[in-house]
Formats: structure tokens, sequence, C-alpha cells
């Protein structure tokens, strides 16, 4: 991280004070500090590193840092006197107790004068729908940025380790078609949102890659960047959640996840959306780009 970065109790990498933040600011007026919540994570360290470079003050809220979603006290330490917030729930905005948490902690943030309020959201999740509703229902000036599926979860997360090891990406998308997002651009749409005073306030930005591709085709553009075979092996949701629940996933979770899945890619979500031209005034970056550079960085090669 950058020297505009804070740690979760609001000082500089945890050890410093309030004087860092007023330092962060050439003029002598404070600059924003915006909390980026899951910045150990796919979107939020690229949240963190494109507000630090656009001269925000990133104060990092992972539970390494003390702030956990399922822990209500741990909340007002993290944002008390900061200006924004990015909020992204694990491990899905369309969880069963997302909404609740969601606005519980908008609120707060209202109440502590945190107003401006940028969520992530997952594009065509109706189960997300709540989540946003409690956002919204807060008070805070808020924008949803809601999201196509991560070109990243081929490159990080859970899907990653199989895929490399196996050499096989099962998953259970069929032959539907997903505009694949890279999360860099998610970052700098959610960066130019808390940026651009009240422009993109009281509005939902939708984003996605700028091509539609199966899962099939991404995960052979994958194996041509990385050189060695890669393949994708379609399954029924319903025996996705068994072989889910054979690796010791909650019964619950399971369901939620298979239900996800039957609804998400049930070709609902095959068409592109155009907010990453809307708010950054350019094209999105290509799926083609991300699986280079992942492959050049050798996330693909077997150990
Ligand atoms: N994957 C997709 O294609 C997609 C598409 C659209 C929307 N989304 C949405 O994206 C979100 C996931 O974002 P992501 O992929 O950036 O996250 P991620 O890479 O899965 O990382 C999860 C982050 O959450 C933090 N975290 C986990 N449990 C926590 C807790 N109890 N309290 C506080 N922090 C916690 C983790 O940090 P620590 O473990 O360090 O605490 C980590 O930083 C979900 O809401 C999902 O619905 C995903």
């Amino acid at each position: 991280m950058t020297q505009n970065t804070q740690g979760a109790d609001g000082t500089e990498g945890g050890r410093g004070t309030q004087d860092a933040v007023r330092a962060a600011d050439p003029d002598g007026a404070r600059s924003t500090t915006v909390v980026v919540t899951g910045a150990s994570g796919r979107t939020g360290s690229r949240v963190a590193a494109a507000a630090a470079a656009a001269g925000l003050t990133v104060r990092a809220a992972c539970r390494a840092q003390g702030f956990d979603w399922h822990d209500g006290t741990t909340w007002a330490p993290v944002l008390r006197g900061a200006d924004a917030a990015y909020l992204m729930y694990p491990s899905d905005i369309g969880a069963p107790d997302a909404a609740e948490r969601v606005g519980s902690l908008a609120r707060e943030a209202v109440a502590l004068g945190v107003e401006r309020l940028v969520l992530l959201s997952a594009r065509g999740e109706e189960q997300a729908l709540p989540a946003e509703e409690a956002l919204r229902a807060s008070g805070a000036r808020w924008t949803v940025v809601r999201a196509a599926w991560f070109a990243q979860n081929l490159s990080e997360g859970p899907l990653l380790a199989e895929l490399r090891e196996s050499g096989e990406l099962v998953f259970p998308a069929g032959d539907v078609r997903e505009p694949f997002v890279d999360v860099r651009d998610i970052a700098d749409v959610v960066v130019a949102a808390l940026t651009s005073g009240d422009r993109w306030a009281g509005r939902i930005v939708e984003v996605s890659g700028p091509r539609l591709l199966t899962f099939g085709e991404a995960v052979a553009e994958v194996a041509a960047a990385a050189g060695r075979e890669l393949v994708y092996r379609p399954v029924p949701a319903r025996a996705y959640g068994e072989a889910l629940a054979g690796f010791g996933v909650p019964a619950e979770e399971v369901e939620f996840l298979v239900g996800l899945f039957e609804t998400l890619l049930d070709g609902r979500n095959a068409h592109l959306s155009d907010g990453v031209r809307q708010v950054l005034g350019r094209e999105p970056r290509d799926f083609a780009d991300f699986a280079r550079e992942a492959a050049a960085a050798g996330v693909w090669k077997l150990p």
C-alpha cells in the first residue's frame, strides 16, 4: 500500500495519527479518507490501490485490522472520522444476512458522518436486491456498482487451485455467455464515483467487460495465454452443490449457491453493460489482456 494508507483504527499504517491524513493534502486541507472493506480481496485491493493513486487516504478494513462484518462493535472505530466507504459483503452480496448487515453498517456510517457509500453488487442477482435497498434506505449518498462475473475468478480465489492443479475448471455454467469484467475496471469505477462529487450518487452503475464469452471460451483463452492444456467441464448446479457439500460446505450455504448459480447462469446476464464507458469514458479491459497479464505473472503455472 502507499503512504496514503491507514490502519483500520484510523492511524497511518496502524501506527500514526490523523495528522497523517492532513499531511496527505499538499494544500493543507484534509484529504478524503475512504474506508475500503475487503481490502485484502480481489476488488478491495484494487480499490485501495486506485484510491491511493487518486490521492485519497485509504483506511483498509479487513479482519486483520479488527473489522468484522459479523461483529457490529468493530464498525465504528473503522468508520469514525472517514468521509466515504467502499462496501463489499463477503462472501456474497445476495447472502441471506447481507441486507441486514449492509443496512446496519450504512446507517451507522451515516450517523458518524460517513455519508458517501459505494456498494459492490452483482448484475442480475435478484438475491442482492434487499442489500441494495437497505443501502438506499440508510440515508447515505449511495452508489451501487453491479458487476458482471469477474475475470479474476479464474486467476484468484477458490476456483484457481483446481484449474491450475487438475487442468480442469468444473463449474455449473453450461454454455451460457458472460461478459467477464476485469476487477481493475470495477475499482476504477468505484474510485471515479468517489472522486466526482455527487455525479454518481443515487445511481446504479452496471459494469461488464467488452465481450461475451462462454466459460469454455474463457478457459480456452486462459490456456492459450498460459501455454498449457486447460479445459472447462460443465456440470449441473445440483451436482456441483453436492460436490461442495462433500468438501464440508454447510447445507444452507450449498442451497444458497445452487439457487444462485441456477439463476445467475441461466442466460439472463448474457449481455453487455456500458457502465465502464459511462463513468470512465473509455472501453473496459478485454479478457485477452487479463489472461495475458495473469499468465505472464505465472498464476496458472504448475508449482
Ligand atoms: N466473483 C464475482 O464474479 C462477483 C461478481 C459480482 C459481485 N461479486 C460480489 O463481490 C463480493 C466479493 O468481493 P471480492 O471478490 O473482492 O472479495 P474476495 O476476494 O472474496 O475477498 C473477501 C474479502 O472480504 C474480507 N472478509 C471476509 N470475511 C470477512 C468478515 N467477516 N469481516 C470483514 N471482512 C471479511 C476478506 O478479508 P480478510 O479475510 O482478510 O478479513 C477479503 O478481503 C461479494 O459480495 C460478491 O457477491 C462477485
